[in-house]
């Protein structure tokens, strides 16, 4: 198991997406290598399986990616087919554990397919647990909704206007008793959890502390554009305790919407833990469609 080397990043991408059908892997090997090429994927994460030690043929790929914050995303290892499959891919989940560890990695999450238990299998070995499915919804956003909402019992102030210490116990108080994967509640200080939400955010990042009639603070909007492609996403809404069930999460939501709208979005992109029913109540009684459930395996390093 080693890095793959720039002349084989083609052929570990397509090892990375074998299993799909064939239009769709090679859409997704071409987006990898221009995320490659672009610096948003790390190819030294980029780890490839040979039938022989420094051998040209390649039996199996994975990809690990460290983010901010100690965190890191790792990809199901993939294996061709035939009687070492198995061994090659617990080989390729124990490398990618040695790398998580070797970078100080103290978390990291994988997603995949609910039918891929097979391959989940590697990651089990390896100690990544299931956690939770995450649904995937996204709306269209037209120009009726580039309107702000003036009615709204709450305020939106810029993150850049209160700054990053209000805005991160903000976001960890709006955690609490939250049912979008509450098992991970403690294990990343506020600014680990600020420092993942910074690397998708442009400067200033299109967020909002959301004050109540009287001032206080009583949630987040955090929404991240993705570059170039009309799509935003909004990676986060939250309200803390003692505002939620008043119907103020769909202020919260109108304002995200809107924003992203007049900043020229096409389309809202977001994601939930499936267990969270007011959540996805809110979100599917305002237009957004689920296209996509996935499993999610976490692990948890030492320390
Ligand atoms: C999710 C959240 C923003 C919803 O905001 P809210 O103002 O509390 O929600 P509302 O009171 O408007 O209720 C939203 C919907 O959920 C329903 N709902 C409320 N509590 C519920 C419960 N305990 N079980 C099931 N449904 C519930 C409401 O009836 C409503 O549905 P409806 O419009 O079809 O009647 C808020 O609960 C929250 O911040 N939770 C913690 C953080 C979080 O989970 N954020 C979402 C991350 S994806």
């Amino acid at each position: 198991m080693s890095p793959a080397r720039p002349a084989e990043y083609p052929a570990a991408c397509r090892a990375l997406f074998a299993h799909l059908p064939a239009v769709d892997r090679i859409a997704r090997v071409d987006r990898a290598l221009a995320l490659i090429a672009n610096g948003e994927i790390d190819p030294t994460g980029l780890l490839v399986a040979r039938d022989m030690p420094g051998a040209d043929v390649l039996v199996g790929a994975m990809l690990v990616q460290h983010l901010p914050g100690s965190a890191a995303s790792v990809w199901v290892p993939r294996a061709v087919s035939g009687p070492n499959q198995r061994a090659v891919e617990d080989a390729l989940a124990r490398a990618a554990v040695a790398r998580l560890r070797a970078g100080g990695a103290r978390y990291a999450q994988s997603f995949l397919k609910p039918e891929e238990r097979l391959p989940a299998r590697a990651l089990e070995l390896v100690g990544f647990r299931f956690l939770t499915q995450l649904a995937f919804l996204i709306r269209d956003l037209t120009p009726e909704d580039a309107r702000p909402n003036f009615d709204a019992p709450v305020r939106f102030v810029t993150y850049s206007a209160i700054g990053p210490n209000l805005f991160a116990d903000v976001l960890l108080a709006t955690y609490e008793d939250s049912r979008d994967c509450p098992e991970l509640n403690g294990t990343r200080s506020a600014s680990e959890i600020v420092a993942e939400y910074r690397t998708e955010a442009p400067s200033p990042p299109p967020w909002w502390l959301v004050e109540a009639g009287d001032g206080g603070p009583v949630g987040v909007v955090i929404l991240s554009p993705k570059d170039g492609t009309g799509v935003w996403d909004l990676s986060y809404l939250g309200l803390i305790p003692r505002a939620r069930d008043r119907g103020w999460g769909k202020h919260l939501l109108r304002y995200a919407v809107a924003r992203a709208s007049l900043a020229g979005a096409v389309y809202l992109n977001l994601s939930a833990d499936a267990r969270n029913e007011p959540a996805l109540r809110l979100y599917q009684g305002h237009g957004f469609r689920q296209y996509d459930l996935q499993d999610v395996f976490w692990w948890r390093g030492a320390g």
